[in-house]
């Protein structure tokens, strides 16, 4: 009994040790600044607008989303918004990326002022 209780303890260490390395591993592909500023324009500009001020969605300047917390922005991006074209990013963009996107989406500084 107690051997095996041991055996199932040390699986679970294993396991949880050997579960962070993907992730650690994704880190190496987080793009950079002007590489994910290319990505919100594009990307996210089909939808936002290539200047961020709205399209099929809603804009995106920072007088826009005053209410929304930089959390709560990453949050949206992260997940979506349901029933609504607003995809899921989490699985293209990593949690670093969508940190740093939410960041200067409050600050403003993707778009040059028009
Ligand atoms: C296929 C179209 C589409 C794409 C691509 C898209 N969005 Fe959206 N997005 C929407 C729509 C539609 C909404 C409004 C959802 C609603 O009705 O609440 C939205 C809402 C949002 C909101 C909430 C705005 C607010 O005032 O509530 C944020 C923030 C946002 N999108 C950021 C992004 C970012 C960053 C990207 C790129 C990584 C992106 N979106 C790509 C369609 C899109």
């Amino acid at each position: 009994m107690g051997t095996n209780a041991g055996w199932r303890w040390k699986l679970g260490v294993m396991l949880l040790t050997l579960l962070p390395i993907p992730a650690s591993a994704a880190g190496n592909d987080v793009r950079s600044g002007p590489e994910l500023t290319n990505l919100v324009l594009q990307d996210c500009g089909s939808c936002h607008g290539m200047t961020l001020k709205g399209g099929l969605g809603p804009p995106l300047r920072p007088e826009d989303l005053h209410q929304l917390p930089a959390e709560a922005i990453a949050a949206i991006i992260r997940e979506g918004v349901p029933d609504t074209a607003m995809p899921p990013w989490k699985p293209l963009l990593a949690p670093e990326e969508i940190d740093w996107i939410s960041r200067q989406l409050k600050a403003g500084t993707l778009v040059s002022p028009q």
